[in-house]
């Protein structure tokens, strides 16, 4: 902060917690107006929650918040509408059956003396000021019928446009393509120039030391280092993001591990130049049997899209897919299905029926695979009742309403299905995600046991703990594109962070 500047915004000693989780603890914070303030940490570091605080989204807290040097206490986000402060949620907060136009001027309508809503006006300002942000749309279409990526650029436009003193933008750019980025951080300097105070968080560490004038990192809930941009480097960020030493209980994957010698088993799935719109950039890779291949990458990066296409869900603009040499066109999940490969997604829930007992569960795709008439309720328990010892699901009753079982448990059942009748590639998305470190363990035992049937498996996360702690070989993916595959070389948790 520029010395003997008064900041438009500051926190001191805010502390925040839900339930028993504290999720901020005596945080400090201030942002200058003409400032762009970069916040950066691992997921669950607080960051979203500080600027919730902030935007009067949480008002319960304790600590002092002041604007312009007094003291204040929203009691909602309208509060903070009127304060002058506009926050992008990490989130999509859209509202997808209004217009664009509708979109851009949420809240906030031009009407005339009647009061009533001067549409013509509307859609004119708000495709004057989308084309100033380069984004070419007509403003009277419905929100929820334009890509994401584009609902993303119009909702951070409207936030830009709003005429706000302090915004906030909570991990914008993700879905965004890099000319896109260019045109917001240019908006945002324009911003700047105008006296507005910004706050951008993002995981791409270069995009913050590009376009912040400081940077505020945060870990576990705590402030542990701010400091001018450019007074700092990548590295050093993330060291102060990731921590050193044996701070946390769990295994951090802050130290070096050693990826193996890549495996020359037969190749499963050869993908060439997949691409897809605005998410997939020529993607090409191989996945072979009996090895782990990770695909790291932030969120929006392209994973879930890559993941659909794999499992016959959302048909790629180009590319080639083949199963075993064989190319292969998936027209539906039915046919990825019957070519060998199995999808357990991240909504668990999609795939599993929570009404019905356990041995169900586990039973349904093996009822894919042979006719149901074929295998009597008892088989159907037997294999089940194996497959609980083996995987050590709790409580080991096969009886028992899947809805019952904890997370991690239910997630060992998503995996039980394969074992019996392995596919030959298996995509895992975020497998581990949210479970305890006992589960977590499990699920990893799992997948290495359906390694040494051979199966090719590929795991897709977000969380570089994930994909270190079950992949042999690791590939990154960023902004819909391969940018770095480790190999047979030591790999940690912050050179993918470096890579991503
Ligand atoms: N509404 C909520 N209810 C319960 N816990 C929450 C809620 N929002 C955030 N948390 C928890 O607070 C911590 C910080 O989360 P968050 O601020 O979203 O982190 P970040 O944005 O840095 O990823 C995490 O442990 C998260 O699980
Ligand atoms: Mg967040």
């Amino acid at each position: 902060m520029p010395a003997g500047q008064q900041p438009i915004l500051e926190l001191q000693g805010i502390t925040k917690s839900f339930g028993g989780v504290e999720a901020l603890r005596g945080v400090d914070f201030a942002l200058s107006p003409g400032e762009i303030h970069g916040l950066v940490g691992e997921n669950g570091a607080g960051k979203s929650t500080l600027m919730k605080i902030i935007a009067g989204v949480h008002t319960e807290f304790s600590g002092r918040f002041l604007i312009d040097g007094a003291e204040t206490h929203f009691r909602s986000a309208r509060d903070a509408h009127a304060a002058g402060i506009a926050m992008v949620h990490q989130e999509l907060s859209v509202a997808p059956d209004l217009t664009v136009a509708e979109n851009v001027f949420l809240g906030n309508q031009p009407t005339n003396q009647l009061g009533l809503v001067q549409w013509r006006r509307m859609a004119r300002e708000a495709g004057e000021q989308l084309a100033r942000f380069g984004i070419d749309v007509d403003p009277m279409s419905r929100l929820g019928d334009l890509p994401i990526g584009l609902q993303q650029l119009i909702e951070i436009a409207r936030v830009l446009f709003s005429g706000a003193r302090i915004v906030i933008l909570d991990e914008p750019t993700s879905a965004l393509s890099p000319p896109e980025v260019e045109r917001l951080f240019a908006t945002l300097r324009r911003l700047r120039e105008q006296g507005t105070g910004i706050v951008f968080i993002s995981h791409f560490i270069e995009d913050i030391l590009r376009v912040s004038d400081t940077v505020t990192v945060f870990r576990n809930g705590r402030k542990v280092a701010e400091t001018a941009s450019t007074a700092t480097s990548k590295g050093a960020l993330i060291e102060a993001m990731i921590g050193r030493g044996g701070e946390v209980l769990e295994h951090s994957y802050n130290d070096e591990l050693m990826l193996p010698r890549p495996s020359n088993s037969s190749v499963v799935l050869k993908v060439d130049q997949l691409s897809l719109a605005r998410s997939l950039k020529d993607v090409s890779f191989e996945a072979r049997a009996g090895e782990v291949l990770g695909i790291y990458g932030f969120m929006g990066c392209g994973q879930q899209e890559l993941s659909r296409i794999l499992f016959g869900k959302l048909r790629p603009d180009g590319g080639t897919l083949a199963v075993d040499g064989k190319a292969r066109t998936f027209a539906s999940t039915a046919a990825a299905r019957r070519a060998g490969v199995a999808l357990v997604p991240e909504s668990r829930r999609a795939m599993l029926f929570h009404q019905e007992p356990v041995y169900k569960n586990i039973s349904i795709s093996i009822l894919d695979r042979i006719s149901s008439l074929l295998l009597k309720p008892a088989q159907e328990r037997d294999i089940a009742k194996r497959q609980v010892q083996q995987l050590q699901i709790r409580p080991p009753v096969v009886g028992l309403d899947l809805g019952m079982l904890s997370g991690g448990n239910q997630q060992k059942v998503a995996l039980a299905k394969w074992l019996t009748y392995p596919p030959k590639l298996l995509v895992l998305c975020e497998p581990t995600r949210g479970m305890d470190v006992g589960a977590k363990n499990d699920v990893i035992n799992i997948v290495r046991d359906l390694r040494a049937k051979g199966l090719a498996i590929i795991v897709l996360s977000t969380e570089p703990e994930t994909v270190l702690s079950l992949a042999d070989r690791i590939l990154v993916l960023k902004r819909g594109a391969l940018v770095r595959e480790f190999a047979n070389e030591p790999v940690s948790k912050d050179r993918l962070l470096e890579a991503a």
